[in-house]
């Protein structure tokens, strides 16, 4: 099952639009969980002390693990997120904290490191951006994620950028990008 992770806000999303285009090349069905549209909830004390609870005794299967376990169940997963202020929306932040389950998606070693639980070969990351794209709060914090706690060892960055700059061509650079998809 190819899981894909839509947190585009914009409607039409160009970095939907590229991610679709890479979903056209790979096989497999294809499980898509938009974002915009479900009622993530943050972790509060209380959310914090139940799931802590559930984790403790060992009751994986409580709806709360749901998107976890959709997490850590995918073949490939694809993740698309529009670059906004150096990172991505905070919707995608919430789906993470929902996703980052001990025993689901990680467990921990006898001496204390992280054993990644996810079945996931590779994660694709699909982004686009209006000036310069720096990876630093995006890509690279969802690579670190994936290769040192899920164990999911292959992370690629799809991106197109400099889509709002004047002088640029938008169009040209998407059909580029889109183009250049390698799988
Ligand atoms: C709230 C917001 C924050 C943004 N922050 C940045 C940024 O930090 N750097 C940048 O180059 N572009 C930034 N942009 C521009 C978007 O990355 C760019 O327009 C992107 O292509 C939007 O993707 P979408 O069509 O999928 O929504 C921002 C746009 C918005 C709406």
């Amino acid at each position: 099952m190819i899981l894909y992770v839509n947190s585009c806000i914009r409607k039409p999303s160009r970095t939907d639009e590229l991610a679709r285009e890479l979903l056209s090349k790979l096989e497999g069905d294809i499980t898509e969980i938009k974002l915009t549209e479900m009622h993530l909830k943050s972790i509060s004390n209380e959310r914090l002390d139940k799931r802590t609870e559930l984790v403790k005794e060992g009751k994986f299967d409580d709806p709360i693990f749901d998107l976890a376990r959709q997490f850590a169940e995918a073949d490939i997963i694809v993740i698309s997120a529009p670059y906004w202020d150096f990172s991505f929306p905070a919707k995608l932040k919430l789906y993470m904290e929902n996703v980052f389950v001990m025993g689901i998606v990680s467990k921990y070693s006898e001496h204390g490191a992280p054993v990644g639980l996810c079945k996931a070969k590779k994660l694709y990351y699909v982004t686009t951006s209006g000036g310069p794209y720096i990876p630093d709060y995006s890509f690279d914090y969802i690579t670190t994620l994936a290769k040192q706690v899920f164990g999911i060892p292959e992370t690629q960055l799809i991106k197109a950028e400099m889509l709002d700059v004047v002088g640029y061509n938008p169009d040209r650079i998407m059909a580029k990008a889109k183009a250049s998809i390698e799988i």
